[in-house]
């Protein structure tokens, strides 16, 4: 969709690039930059432009962010104002805390730069399947300027109205998500104690009403460990302490949302950091006297065709 609103890109980590790409592939006038510029390079090769100061895409319609932590987002947005320049409209996708996006939207404000915040559903091999999502909150009007863009990153987006609330709903998925993962690993290896194989109990279970998109994409690495990282053990921990701070602030229990984090902690603990996180799946093994090996047999993530 050739357009003449300038968009530029920071961050080109695993959900940045992918994103990015989908712009650039759709022909957008896209300007990137990444801290490691390395990283963002290929994405040239579907017409961004790659450049070396954040400064650089101060000038551009609207800048989208994809980065780490408050504090990573924080750090790059100061810098991308720095040279006394400023974008129309910052897009933050990054998971952040309520609180980090507030002060965001009023650091922009102050500068008067308008601030949608857009976190998404979904990894990199979401993305590429084209079937990321986004929560948006901020004013209408400039959710209605940005959503062309959404869309062509994914199925599209849901507005939840004005401020932080797209954080909240952010936080509340990602809790979903830590909670669902211990069980599916719990009762995959209750099942393979049991007798059967993991492939079997998760074809049962992933044409069965319980069945989801993430069940079905996380099936490969819980059949074959194959742990290829989509999302960190630590990602998932600071989403999880989000989720309790905000149950905290809101006097919400969260039981199950504690347990899963000392789990997610213990884990951590013992290194398992730097493979996916649903390596709990070999924690779970490990508490229940189990070795795990490959099933190596081919199923689907229900992502490919
Ligand atoms: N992975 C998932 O499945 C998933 C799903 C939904 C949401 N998220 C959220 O999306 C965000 C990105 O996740 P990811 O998996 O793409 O992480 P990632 O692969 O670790 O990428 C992080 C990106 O942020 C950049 N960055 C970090 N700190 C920076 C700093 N201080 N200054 C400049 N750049 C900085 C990194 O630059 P370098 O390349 O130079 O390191 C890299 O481009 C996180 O908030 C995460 O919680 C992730």
């Amino acid at each position: 969709m050739p357009t003449p609103i300038k968009l530029g890109w920071i961050g080109t980590g695993r959900m940045g690039y992918e994103m990015a790409a989908r712009l650039a592939k759709g022909g957008c006038d896209l300007a990137v930059w990444n801290r490691t510029r390395a990283k963002a390079e290929p994405l040239a090769k579907y017409g961004a432009k790659v450049v070396d100061k954040l400064s650089e895409l101060a000038s551009k319609d609207i800048v989208f962010v994809m980065v780490s932590t408050w504090d990573d987002v924080k750090e790059v947005v100061e810098k991308l104002l720095a040279g006394g320049g400023k974008p129309k409209m910052v897009v933050e996708c990054s998971s952040i805390s309520l609180e980090g996006s507030a002060e965001l939207r009023q650091m922009l404000k102050g500068k008067g730069v308008e601030y949608l915040a857009a976190p998404v559903s979904g990894n990199a091999k979401v993305i590429k399947a084209g079937k990321l999502t986004f929560v948006v909150s901020g004013p209408k009007a400039a959710y209605d300027t940005a959503r062309p863009y959404l869309d062509m990153m994914g199925t599209g987006s849901s507005y939840v109205g004005e401020g932080e609330l797209a954080r909240i709903a952010k936080i509340c998925h990602n809790v979903l998500l830590g909670v669902v993962i211990q069980n599916l690993c719990e009762v995959t290896i209750l099942a393979q104690k049991a007798g059967m194989p993991r492939h079997a109990f998760l074809d049962f279970l992933n044409k069965s009403v319980m069945g989801s998109m993430f069940t079905r994409y996380k099936a490969p690495a819980l059949v074959n460990l194959d742990f290829h990282v989509t999302f960190t053990p630590k990602l998932l921990r600071k989403d999880l302490d989000l989720g309790l701070d905000a149950g905290r602030e809101l006097e919400v229990p969260m039981p199950l949302t504690s347990l899963t984090r000392d789990l997610l902690q213990q884990m951590i603990g013992q290194g398992m950091t730097e493979q996916d996180f649903s390596t709990l799946l070999l924690a779970q093994a490990k508490a229940s006297g189990i070795e795990l090996k490959p099933e190596n047999v081919p199923v689907g993530d229900g992502l490919s065709s």
